[in-house]
């Protein structure tokens, strides 16, 4: 049976951490904030822009909402987040996705200053960046790994997935710490075949329970970044846990996995970015 790496534990020394920048930031007179907009009125995004604000508010930090109607232009859009660039009290700039389908996410995303983007979603992933903000969900994972000592050097990581959020930055972030990484995805020939030799897998394919045993080596770490509803609309992963938890050394659960770690390395970013924003 492998050992589950709980998203709670991770996510709560992680915003240990946080809770303690926040006082020391507060102490110098800075009181880190956060800017998150939101486009339209897709219930999901309203959930989770809540949840955001709701986390600043518990951990002594400031946040801004700017909610725009759906048929909000580009122009008044990037308006806007150049101000929030331009603000020195406003230290994380944060863009709801996915927008309306009139916007072109990449030109958003790119307008949002580097150093305020919490997402770190311009984020180059490279060993002379170290200031840039990782983006959260990859480096949530990161950090699991490490709370669960799995070293990365050398390993096989295989991620399944290649979006722009997750799997990408994911597969550059394994590669940043010497795994020596496979990206597969929807074209990838003989899937199973590939996932078999991984000694660390990162599903984010968005397929509920897609990660069968028969695709896991026997002793492999198994990251279940998948957020799918079941036909009982419960939220389960990528992975086929059940089956899968027999096969591996280590695995994470969906829900109570990965998903905990996102918004806690948004905190993260939030107070590294007004720490550099105020040195
Ligand atoms: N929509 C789904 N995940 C994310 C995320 O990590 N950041 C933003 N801005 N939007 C999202």
């Amino acid at each position: 049976m492998a050992t589950i790496i709980r998203g709670k534990e991770v996510a709560e020394q992680v915003l240990s951490q946080v809770k303690a920048d926040v006082a020391a930031l507060l102490a110098r007179g800075v009181t880190p904030c956060l800017a998150v907009i939101l486009v339209g009125d897709d219930p999901a995004s309203r959930i989770y822009v809540g949840k955001k604000k709701e986390k600043c508010a518990e951990l002594g930090m400031r946040s801004l909402e700017f909610t725009l109607p759906a048929e909000t232009q580009e122009e008044e859009l990037l308006a806007l987040i150049a101000k929030l660039n331009a603000d020195e009290s406003v230290h994380g700039i944060l863009c709801q996705l996915p927008l309306p389908k009139h916007l072109d996410e990449q030109t958003i995303v790119r307008a949002v200053a580097p150093k305020k983007d919490v997402d770190g979603f311009t984020c180059r992933i490279s060993a002379d960046a170290r200031r840039d903000l990782m983006p959260c969900t990859p480096a949530g994972v990161m950090e699991m790994l490490a709370y669960a000592n799995v070293s990365i050097a050398g390993k096989h990581c295989v991620v399944v997935g290649r979006s722009n959020i997750v799997g990408k930055p994911m597969a550059a972030l394994l590669l940043q710490a010497d795994g020596t990484v496979t990206i597969c995805h929807s074209k990838t020939r003989d899937l199973a075949n590939i996932t078999r030799q991984a000694d660390i897998l990162v599903a984010a394919v968005g397929k509920p329970h897609f990660i069968t045993a028969d695709m896991v080596k026997e002793g492999a770490v198994v990251i279940d970044v998948g957020v799918n509803r079941g036909a009982d609309r419960k939220v389960i992963g990528d992975v086929d846990f059940e089956a899968v938890e027999k096969k591996a050394s280590m695995i994470t659960p969906v829900p109570g996995g990965v998903g905990l770690m996102t918004i806690a390395m948004l905190m993260k970013n939030t107070v590294r970015a007004a720490a550099q924003q105020n040195p």
